[in-house]
């Protein structure tokens, strides 16, 4: 599996802790930066990370900010992203089960770094289930397409 991480200045110190679950899985990443503590823009590497998720070069992504909110607002903007900013690992696992989300999103300044690498590993873990939850990522689909759903 093949994983794209990006993140900002404030999300950098997230990224050790995460790079650590995913080696520790002999997952291949590439990693999109930034790469130091100097102020950036968090759309930047949001958008990079996604299009190699949305080009399918990556399987997954997972990107960092300070509260993982903008990087993922970003990141959703790329058409085919589903982007989930967590906290906690419940919200993690089903947004794979449920939501297919392929890039999850946290927040350096919002959890401590065993928490991030529980949520990345609950991530990775769980799969989607299809069936029901199918039909309905394939409604937020038809909105991104511009499509009236109601
Ligand atoms: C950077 O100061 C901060 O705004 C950014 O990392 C992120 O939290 C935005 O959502």
């Amino acid at each position: 599996m093949k994983i794209a991480i990006g993140n900002d200045h404030a999300g950098i110190d997230l990224k050790d802790a995460v790079l650590e679950v995913l080696h520790a899985r002999g997952i291949e990443v590439v990693d999109c930066g930034t790469y130091d503590r100097n102020s950036c823009d968090y759309p930047v590497f949001g958008q990079k990370a996604a299009d190699l998720v949305a080009s399918g070069e990556c399987e997954l992504g997972i990107l960092m900010c300070g509260t993982g909110v903008g990087i993922s607002l970003a990141a959703n903007k790329v058409k085919g992203i589903r982007c989930v900013c967590c906290s906690e690992v419940y919200s993690a696992a089903m947004a794979r089960c449920h939501n297919d989300a392929n890039m999850l999103s946290i927040g350096a300044r919002v959890i401590g770094t065993e928490t991030a690498k529980m949520i990345v590993a609950a991530f990775l873990d769980a799969s989607f289930e299809g069936d029901r939850h199918q039909r309905r990522v394939d409604i937020i689909t038809a909105i991104e397409n511009g499509e009236k759903t109601y």
